[in-house]
């Protein structure tokens, strides 16, 4: 049954259209529908427009009416494009040695990094990374992320991956945002693993795809490519493999060195994420590629490190999108929009930029058509601030939070009823 919709008047609405996935944008091209309304066709979007509009069609439809009083900005409902929030445990002990002098790969080779997350993550049963998930997912969102994609990464064997891929799927069907699964057992070599790297993976790809396929789990296989991790040579096969079964790739690429944007390139892979350390020939690789660089100013912040080059990126024509990385070592913070305003003022991004790298840019880096934009037939996902004019969210760089925060045409999060 048809069921139709009209919310508004927004004061200002940010549809996010017209606007290519490459390249700058300068705040003069942002497109502004002002007093406007939205009528939703079963949590799609029928039509968007002027409110008056958009009244005498709802009239004409008998649609529900959700009238707001007072001013609102309205903005397509956030994606984060690159979390690990399916993990147990914490890693402040890290943050502490980390800002008393040691570097992130010096506390991984003494015991702490990525690999205690894998212990207490084996620890936890698939019900309490659920759980944890559901719990950080739900903060996301009010937020305004409304779609996060979700990484495994810390189970580093089959049946621990699984249980993680497990786990994000029992969470997203108890989260109202949508959560996109993505294979990281190409995270690191498991410590406890005795056989090289390219064993490793071999074994993974040969009895852990097989079940991600058969259970539907993710289409997404992401890799680690540096010293510590997998080099170009061990990640290979693997992705070949990956691609050959119609996995999207996906790279933790030039984080602290060089070389992972080289094998984004070489496998097509949807999006290079990291890119801090990339030099000027990274830079145009890239952005003469499709592959979608995806900052992660979050872990910038938690490492204490610079940003990823995300100026230079839009300038040589790059597609960017900018993600929380929301995990226990690197980003703790995971505050999208806070990362997302600090990086654009460091690296001197219009408001245009920043908000298309959290909305449409971020979902072509997850292949998903059907959001970050305001339009006939997109989903109904809506971020909303109390305020009338748009610039006053990223001028707060975060403090400034939605009022409310619609996915699919629902009302999931209203700041006045907590
Ligand atoms: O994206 N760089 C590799 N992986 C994560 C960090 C994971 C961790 O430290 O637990 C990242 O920063
Ligand atoms: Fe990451």
């Amino acid at each position: 049954m048809k069921r139709y919709t009209l919310i508004g008047p927004f004061t200002q609405l940010l549809p996010m259209t017209g606007l290519a996935v490459n390249g700058p944008i300068p705040d003069a091209d942002l497109p502004l529908v002002e007093d406007a309304g939205v009528l939703l066709e079963n949590g799609i979007i029928h039509s968007l427009g002027r409110y008056t509009e958009m009244l005498s069609l709802a009239n004409d439809l008998k649609a529900e009416k959700m009238e707001l009083e007072g001013n609102h900005s309205c903005f397509p409902g956030f994606v984060d494009a690159h979390t690990h929030i399916c993990f147990a445990g914490s890693r402040a002990r890290d943050y502490a040695l980390r800002n008393a002098g040691k570097s992130y790969l010096e506390i991984a080779k003494a015991g702490g990094g990525i690999w205690d997350t894998v212990t207490q993550t084996r620890k936890a049963s698939r019900e309490d990374l659920a759980a944890g998930i559901i719990k950080r997912a739900k903060r996301h969102l009010k937020n305004g992320v409304t779609t996060l994609e979700v990484k495994s990464g810390y189970g580093l064997s089959v049946d621990e991956e699984l249980k993680m891929l497990r786990a994000i799927g029992d969470a997203n069907k108890e989260t109202p945002s949508d959560l996109i699964a993505t294979c990281l057992a190409a995270h690191m070599v498991p410590r406890d693993y005795e056989g090289t790297p390219s064993a490793y993976l071999e074994e993974m790809a040969q009895t852990l795809f097989p079940v991600l396929k058969a259970e539907g789990l993710t289409n997404r296989v992401d890799a680690f490519i540096e010293e510590g991790a997998f080099s170009q040579a061990d990640i290979a096969p693997y992705f070949e493999q990956a691609k050959a079964m119609g996995f999207d790739i996906t790279v933790h690429a030039d984080q602290f060195s060089t070389g992972g944007s080289e094998v984004a390139l070489a496998h097509g892979a949807v999006s290079a994420d990291h890119l801090e350390a990339s030099t000027n020939k990274e830079i145009h690789l890239l952005a003469q590629s499709e592959v979608i660089a995806t900052a992660l100013p979050g872990a910038s912040l938690g490492l204490g490190c610079n940003f990823t080059p995300a100026r230079k990126i839009l300038d040589a024509g790059g597609a960017l999108a900018i993600a929380s990385d929301h995990n226990p070592g690197s980003a703790p913070m995971g505050d999208l929009l806070t990362q997302a305003t600090v990086l654009g003022a460091f690296e001197k991004l219009t408001n245009a930029e920043v908000l298309a790298g959290i909305t449409f840019r971020a979902a072509a880096a997850l292949k998903l058509s059907d959001r970050g934009k305001l339009a006939k037939g997109f989903l109904a996902d809506f971020s909303v601030f109390h305020t009338k004019d748009y610039r006053e969210v990223l001028y707060h760089q975060g403090a400034f939070k939605p009022c409310s925060v619609w996915k699919a045409g629902k009302l999931i999060f209203d700041k006045h009823k907590g």
